[in-house]
């Protein structure tokens, strides 16, 4: 585990670290990040001493690089399964939105970005980084968000102390890591199936923007492996890269 107060980015302290030979399920932690990034370039406000900043790293076993695409799609289901448990821990019930939003109320308060590094076509590693509004007030949140953003302290009135979010988080991740691993129980079809059950908007008219375009249909869950599975009027449709907006 690597702490800092202040860094551009835990993601990238964490490929850095990785690189030089860090360990399977090693974390980078900072209080503040002054370049914190989520998906598609965004940046992620990231003030000082109030959220959850942190990325693992996840080193793939032998077998799994062979389905790599499955596996890195599984690892970010399974980090998001991690922060709603981390949250049930503290009595809040957190639902997600695909692939990886963190949702209290249908407000994000928490988002996770999965980056592999790969080598000889193969996963390297994957960075698992994750934010968690923890206790942002609404000056502490981004003007204009793609999607409503809140934090644990605006959703539940509660200061949450930072240490033990942390540390309810870290554990959870670890855990959900080895879940998938197939060395604790429940395996990926226990992951997949609580994923199922905190899913926003599941059976409900959805739209997805891909680069191809956007289209609509009825949210039916995820696949075997990881895809988000869409029922339109042309059939059902696997989604892998994409962005989700209810109708
Ligand atoms: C998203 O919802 O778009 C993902 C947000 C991920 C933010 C976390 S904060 C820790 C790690 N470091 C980053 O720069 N990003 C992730």
């Amino acid at each position: 585990m690597r702490r800092f107060e202040s860094v551009s980015s835990t993601s990238d302290e964490a490929r850095a670290w990785a690189r030089l030979g860090a360990p399977h399920l090693g974390f980078v932690l900072a209080c503040e990040q002054s370049g914190g990034r989520g998906r598609r370039g965004r940046a992620w406000s990231s003030p000082s001493g109030a959220g959850f900043y942190g990325s693992m790293i996840v080193r793939p076993e032998p077998g799994a690089a062979g389905e790599a695409a499955a596996w890195l799609s599984r690892c970010t289901i399974a980090a998001g399964v991690a922060v709603a448990r981390a949250l049930g821990e503290l009595g809040l019930r957190a639902m997600l939105k695909w692939p990886n939003d963190v949702l209290l109320s249908g407000r994000k308060v928490g988002g996770i970005l999965c980056e592999a590094e790969w080598h000889r076509g193969r996963p390297a590693f994957l960075i698992v980084g994750v934010g968690l509004n923890v206790s942002h007030r609404p000056e502490d949140l981004p003007e204009r968000p793609v999607f409503p953003a809140s934090s644990l302290l605006i959703e539940s009135g509660v200061l949450f102390e930072l240490e033990r979010v942390e540390a309810l988080l870290v554990a959870a991740l670890r855990r959900a890591a080895s879940e998938l691993e197939g060395e604790l129980e429940g395996g990926w079809d226990g992951i997949r199936r609580e994923w199922e059950e905190r899913c926003a908007g599941l059976g409900e008219l959805i739209s997805v923007s891909e680069a191809g375009g956007k289209y609509f249909g009825v949210l039916r869950g995820l696949d075997e492996s990881g895809a988000l599975l869409v029922a339109g009027a042309d059939g059902m449709r696997r989604v892998v890269v994409g962005d989700v907006a209810f109708e």
